[in-house]
């Protein structure tokens, strides 16, 4: 049996996770589960897959999650158990998910990485833990999933690989102009057209944030350039990536959008999953298309390029403004458009350093959080 730890296990890559879990169930135990502060959904996940441990980040929502449960063991923090598994899906959304990337890979542990957040966030911190024995990051990012199962065709990458193309579906915005998108609402972002997520990610989708953090999450993962790293938009969201080899060939990944495909991956690594996610019906599939983003429109991409070439804290400073600005878009306190705003007036301000620690990272983290939050302060919102 392979033990599991699902951080994050009510949001949508948890609640996949357990669908896939659940999908063979002589393969997978799960030792632990956690949370935010969904008390409902946590318990009932609880009661169906009997874990050692939960874990609930709020506190009132804690004590009820204890009240409920009998013979689990209720806690503030999943990161100490995840030495417990021999896999953690990291399923926890924006930098909260730090501690569990960092205690799966010290503990020598294999980390499937949805939480794109916390690699992009403190690469410099987290790239040496993955020497530890025993340690390997596997990403569950459909993107970095493809291009980690295109990879596995090539003998030595570092000579290879000639570039990385990550596909972009364009989110529910591609086509139109920075006029036209001056005044769309929350519900518009939130309308994905082909991938059904959380709400910080769809609108980050929508702001083509997303892409660019899975450029910088690209570099981090696979060490590839970032003159090497392409983004093209394909709408249908059934290429999921693909690899440019030295000999001219390219290399992609398809399946219908489906996050299970990704997640089965990851969990079954380095075998494959006996369950079929995402099967492709080819005569019914109809044509595919590709196109380049716009990048004057969607300004998010190239900013996001930018913070990775700077290196250091740049990232963590671009992925911390940028979860305010979308907290605050969300609240409806801002507009769509003032997200690249805020993430540029942060990042422009910001004084890039090496980050050498954990804490070096938090305290990146805590002060972007600050400027964002003076920007929007300072126009009232
Ligand atoms: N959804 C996708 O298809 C998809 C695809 C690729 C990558 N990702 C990445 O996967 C991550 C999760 O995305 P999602 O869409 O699944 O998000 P989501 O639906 O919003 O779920 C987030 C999860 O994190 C938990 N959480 C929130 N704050 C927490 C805290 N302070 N401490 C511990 N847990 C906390 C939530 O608990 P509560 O329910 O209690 O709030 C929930 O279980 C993100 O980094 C995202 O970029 C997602």
């Amino acid at each position: 049996m392979i033990r599991v730890v699902v951080a994050g296990s009510t949001g949508s890559i948890g609640r996949q996770t357990l669908e896939v879990i659940a999908a063979e169930p002589d393969r997978y135990e799960v030792v632990a589960l956690s949370a935010g502060a969904s008390v409902e959904a946590i318990v009932a996940q609880a009661r169906a897959v009997r874990p050692r441990v939960v874990a609930v980040a709020d506190v009132e929502a804690r004590r009820e999650v204890a009240a409920a449960l009998d013979g689990v063991e209720v806690v503030d923090d999943v990161a100490p158990v995840c030495a417990e598994a021999d896999v953690v899906v990291n399923g926890v959304v924006g930098f909260a998910g730090l501690a569990v990337t960092v205690a799966t890979l010290a503990a020598g542990r294999r980390l499937a990485l949805a939480n794109k957040e916390s690699l992009i966030a403190a690469g410099p911190v987290v790239q040496p833990l993955r020497a530890t024995p025993g340690a390997e990051l596997i990403p569950m990012d459909s993107e970095h999933s493809a291009l980690h199962q295109c990879l596995r065709s090539s003998v030595d990458a570092s000579r290879e690989v000639s570039r990385l193309v990550l596909t972009a579906s364009g989110g529910p915005f591609r086509g139109r102009s920075g006029e036209e998108l001056a005044s769309v609402t929350v519900e518009e972002a939130l309308a994905h057209p082909t991938w059904s997520m959380g709400p910080k990610i769809t609108v980050d989708s929508s702001t083509l944030m997303n892409k660019g953090l899975e450029v910088i999450e690209a570099h981090e993962l696979f060490g590839v350039d970032y003159d090497d790293i392409e983004v093209v938009v394909h709408p249908q969201s059934v290429v999921h990536s693909m690899v440019e080899f030295s000999d001219g060939s390219t290399i992609a990944q398809l399946s219908m959008p489906d996050m299970r495909l990704p997640i089965a991956y990851a969990l079954a690594w380095p075998e494959r999953s006996s369950v079929p996610f995402g099967r492709i019906d080819w005569a019914s599939l109809g044509s595919l298309e590709f196109d380049a983003p716009d990048r004057a429109t969607f300004r998010c991409l190239d900013l996001a390029y930018a913070a990775g070439r700077a290196g250091g804290t740049a990232p963590a400073v671009l992925s911390a403004a940028n979860e305010v600005a979308v907290e605050a878009f969300l609240a409806g306190r801002i507009a769509w458009s003032a997200i690249p705003e805020v993430a540029t007036s942060v990042l422009d301000e910001h004084a890039v350093h090496p980050p050498t620690s954990v804490e070096d990272v938090i305290e990146a983290d805590r002060s972007a959080r600050e400027a964002a939050s003076s920007w929007l302060a300072s126009r009232g919102c």
